[in-house]
């Protein structure tokens, strides 16, 4: 009875607070915490990309953004004379400060990087113009450009090509996803670190908004650790303690500056996820993944045992390990396609 009261007023509540966007910010303001932690970190990270548009060593996602953005306007097929005037000055600025930075401290600057940049930034000088920004920041380009040295092919937008057939037949992929499923008991047996190189070779291929890549594999294959990661969260109860390595997923919120993109370090890193299961299975690696709820004493835990800070956020976790073949898989049928698709939002 008691308990029935107590859900009808619940639901009264929520009835009204569900009205508007305003009354649900107040309603967790004084109801719930959940929120901080997330609201903070997307300050945070904002925070710390807009130091980094200061700082070299951190240019990273600003280059990355920009010459995504070049990228796309090299392959308009009505492609204006002059475009990018509103991010131009800060690319080459950007380029030229990485480049120095990466000529003092190499192991921190990725080379192929920024060869693209450099690649990229080349080609939209040579079609860009005539106009006094992109005439000025011609010469100051090439001058740095000058003294870079080549390696590889150059990193600019190609023609797609309809000639090679897909490498991997339909057939192949729907085989591999029906063998792909989430697998929770291992053999006690070491995961090689190539094999899950080469899986992150994989994943690092997938889309991710601007290409910008905001989010890091965090893999554990130390016993001890990967025991110590495995404990914190609670999806593991009853068969964590077999997992033999471990990965966590984290998510860079200092990718962007507005919270309106805050959402894409859980597209990203999932995209990059699912290619990297299909690419651990292909070399008959399994796997689970582990859900990371946003309860303050895991988040504390992992936070501190890992170093993160507050815009680093954990995005899930993935156990892998060679499967034990005498392990029992859940069938977990999916949803038809009727439920999964509808064409033109009709039923
Ligand atoms: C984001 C995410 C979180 C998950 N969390 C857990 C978890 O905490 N514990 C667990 O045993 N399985 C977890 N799983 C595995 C799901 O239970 C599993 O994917 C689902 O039942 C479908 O089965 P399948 O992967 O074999 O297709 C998770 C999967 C995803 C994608």
């Amino acid at each position: 009875m008691h308990e029935r009261i107590i859900r009808q007023i619940r639901r009264l509540i929520l009835e009204l607070v569900a009205k508007s966007g305003f009354l649900c910010s107040v309603y967790y303001a004084f109801r719930s915490g959940s929120f901080r932690r997330e609201h903070r970190g997307v300050l945070y990270g904002g925070l710390k990309h807009l130091k980094e548009a200061r700082d070299p060593s951190a240019y990273r996602y600003i280059l990355r953004r920009n010459i995504h953005l070049l990228e796309k306007g090299l392959l308009m097929r009505t492609r204006r004379d002059a475009f990018a005037l509103d991010y131009i000055e800060e690319t080459v600025a950007c380029y030229t400060r990485t480049f120095e930075f990466g000529r003092a401290s190499p192991e921190l600057v990725s080379e192929l990087e920024l060869q693209w940049a450099s690649d990229v930034l080349a080609r939209y000088f040579e079609v860009a113009g005539p106009h006094p920004t992109v005439d000025r920041l011609r010469d100051r380009f090439g001058a740095v450009r000058a003294t870079a040295p080549k390696r590889g092919p150059t990193a600019v937008p190609y023609a797609r090509g309809d000639a090679v057939p897909s490498p991997v037949e339909y057939e192949n992929l729907l085989e591999l996803a029906r063998r792909r499923r989430s697998v929770r008991w291992f053999l006690e047996k070491p995961v090689p670190r190539e094999m899950i190189d080469r899986a992150l070779a994989v994943a690092a291929l997938s889309p991710s908004a601007c290409n910008l890549q905001p989010f890091e594999f965090r893999v554990f294959d130390d016993p001890e650790l990967t025991q110590m990661i495995t404990a914190i969260p609670t999806g593991t109860g009853g068969f964590g303690h077999n997992i033999p390595a471990i990965v966590v997923l984290i998510g860079q919120l200092h990718a962007w500056f507005g919270e309106e993109d805050r959402h894409l370090i859980y597209i990203d890193a999932s995209l990059a996820t699912m290619a990297f299961l299909f690419a651990l299975e292909t070399q008959g690696l399994s796997s689970c993944c582990l859900n990371w709820p946003d309860l303050k004493p895991q988040e504390c835990k992992m936070t501190g045992l890992l170093g993160l800070d507050p815009g680093e956020r954990v995005i899930m976790l993935i156990a892998l390990g060679y499967p034990d073949p005498q392990g029992l898989v859940a069938y977990s049928q999916k949803k038809p396609l009727s439920e999964l698709r509808s064409f033109n939002n009709t039923g």
